[in-house]
């Protein structure tokens, strides 16, 4: 018959490498060491030897003890980590971790402002490419060979390499897109009118970086064609968005302007009252007929109004940014207020 004393030791610290729990390890204490578990069932043998044996049986009961609960507290250190048995070693009075969430950078929400204050409006979105031809950064938008506007010190012209052969170098020299009214030129040559789209999208120019340049900004276009269009149609979207957006109280002006795809031009002036001056958000106008003629559109027939405005203009003037540095600098200070 197998010793009682060597079996309960053996069990025990079998059982114990398996527990996986602290509530398997309460059931293990209370088996082994609670004041009905089998050691104390043990001290029952003392009664059943002869006196002088007691001693020695009594030293054996007591190592089976000590060694049981020396590796019992041992595995409960372990479980204090919290790491085997979490939901049991959680401090439910902790305050939380809150998870750290993105959210849309200020342009992009303003961006989607727009876009979907123009949709109430009727206008759909539309986009184009950022690496362009001159065909639609120019020659169509009526900017001749000539103009200034051409200039490779105000421009990104990009290298012949790498552009491909055949239709892609056809078509003339590349360049990152100075104005997003390329849009209007891939609208129309895609869409019969009637036309009425916004062109959210990035712009490049060579300037120098201060408070109120960058060489990359955004752009919102909008594009209007369609039979008995007049300025009246321009100026009242113009001011019903500037309003809407800005609030009823907000001030606009027109003045009148030159742009080679418009014919009569203006620029449109926001009031900023902090500034305590007008800002230019951009420019409008009646699309030039040589506009329409470069995509096959009858100037007789249909007219048309467009406008560029700057994204970060507007976003500053709504929400009171002073420095159009902040957008791109990725400063969480910033950008966690909006
Ligand atoms: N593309 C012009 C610029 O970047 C802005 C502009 C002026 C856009 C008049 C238009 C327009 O659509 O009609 O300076």
């Amino acid at each position: 018959m197998p010793d009682p004393i060597d079996q309960v030791l053996a069990e025990a610290m079998a059982e114990l490498v398996v527990v996986k729990s602290l509530s398997e390890l309460e059931l293990f204490r209370v088996k082994f060491l609670g004041s009905k578990g089998q050691i104390k069932g043990l001290m029952k043998l003392l009664g059943k030897v002869p006196q002088e044996q007691k001693p020695a049986l009594g030293q054996r009961i007591n190592y089976v003890n000590d060694t049981v609960n020396t590796a019992f507290e041992a595995k409960k250190l372990e479980f204090a980590g919290g790491l085997e048995d979490e939901g049991a070693a959680i401090d439910v009075t902790e305050p939380g971790h809150w998870p750290k969430t993105g959210r849309l950078h200020i342009l992009m929400k303003v961006v989607d402002e727009l876009t979907e204050l123009f949709g109430r409006m009727g206008f759909a979105v539309a986009s184009g490419p950022e690496v362009e031809d001159d065909f639609h950064n120019f020659v169509a938008l009526n900017i001749p060979e000539s103009h200034p506007a051409r200039d490779p010190l105000d421009n990104f012209y990009l290298n012949r390499e790498g552009m491909g052969t055949g239709a892609a170098l056809e078509r003339g020299n590349r360049l990152l897109r100075t104005q997003t009214s390329t849009v209007q030129i891939r609208v129309m040559e895609t869409q019969k009118p009637p036309i009425r789209v916004v062109i959210p999208g990035r712009v490049y120019r060579p300037d120098t970086v201060d408070q109120t340049h960058l060489f990359m900004f955004h752009q919102l276009e909008a594009l209007v064609v369609d039979r008995n269009v007049t300025m009246v149609d321009l100026k009242s979207t113009v001011m019903q968005f500037v309003k809407a957006y800005f609030g009823s109280e907000t001030k606009v002006r027109f003045r009148p302007s030159f742009f080679p795809f418009t014919e009569p031009s203006a620029e449109v002036d926001v009031w900023f009252d902090d500034k305590g001056r007008w800002i230019e958000l951009g420019g409008c106008g009646m699309v030039h007929p040589n506009v329409f003629k470069a995509v096959g559109i009858d100037p007789e027939i249909y007219g048309g109004w467009a406008f560029g405005f700057g994204i970060e203009r507007i976003a500053m003037r709504k929400y009171g940014i002073d420095d159009i540095r902040h957008f791109v600098e990725n400063d969480l200070r910033f950008l966690s207020q909006f």
